[in-house]
């Protein structure tokens, strides 16, 4: 008995023929708890309805909702407030099915101006907050920077970065809510406090390979290089 986790690849998992999920190549994920047989999906934007399908034939319930953060992407609504038509997410879940959404506090504005989905809707978490999936333990660690209210999830040996961290480079900071300054600070506090043998996996498929090692994007991922903070604002900031 333990945890089974799923990647699937928004536009070829699922939402296939859907133009823009294949462009965006966003990831979503199952974390599933096979004592219990409980589920959590991560970012389920372009199809929830076919995401919560996925998770009930791999033989869980889906239990609620994580998302890394209020990009429309992630959890559905407008795309940059611009010219693709909404993008199916948390809102349309929500109507077909009665789920928790967790969120941190500092996204609940955004995600809201973003999808329509109220405070009254979320489950609102400060850094730190634990889930708990049967006797899987889920920890939300804040990571602003990309948007105020970004956070990683953290299993046992693996972690989820959204936009935060990719395997090569970061989530952007010139968009709105976003601040260059905290996401360097956020990705100090990634590349020292945590286990350097732990798998990184990230909320797009930028890179050939599907997760890393924390200790591989140490060397490979200049964002995560130790440097001052001007200096990285400078390289890798906007
Ligand atoms: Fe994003």
């Amino acid at each position: 008995m333990g945890v089974f986790f799923k990647q699937l690849r928004a536009g070829v998992n699922f939402a296939a023929g859907d133009a823009v999920a294949k462009q965006m190549a966003n990831y979503a994920y199952v974390i599933g708890d096979t004592a219990t047989g409980k589920a959590l999906i991560v970012d389920p934007a372009y199809a929830p309805g076919e995401l919560l399908e996925i998770t009930q034939n791999e033989g869980f319930e889906p239990q609620g909702i994580i998302l890394t953060h209020f990009h429309a992407d992630h959890a559905g609504g407008t795309l940059y407030a611009d010219s693709h038509p909404p993008i199916p997410g948390i809102k349309e879940l929500l109507e077909i099915a009665a789920v928790d959404i967790h969120v941190q506090n500092a996204e609940a504005e955004w995600l809201e101006k973003t999808t329509g989905v109220g405070k009254d809707s979320l489950r609102l978490h400060d850094s730190g907050d634990q889930i708990e999936l049967g006797n899987t333990k889920i920890t939300l660690i804040r990571t602003p920077g990309h948007t105020p209210g970004s956070q990683c999830i953290l299993l046992e040996n693996a972690i989820l970065t959204g936009d935060t961290l990719f395997l090569r480079g970061c989530g952007r900071s010139d968009l709105p809510g976003a601040d260059p300054g905290d996401l360097y600070d956020s990705l100090r506090m990634l590349a020292t406090k945590l286990p350097a043998d732990i798998k990184v996996y990230a909320g797009h498929d930028y890179d050939k390979d599907p997760c890393q090692s924390l200790s591989s994007l140490l060397q490979s991922n200049p964002v995560l290089w130790d440097m001052p903070k001007e200096t990285w604002v400078r390289k890798f900031g906007g």
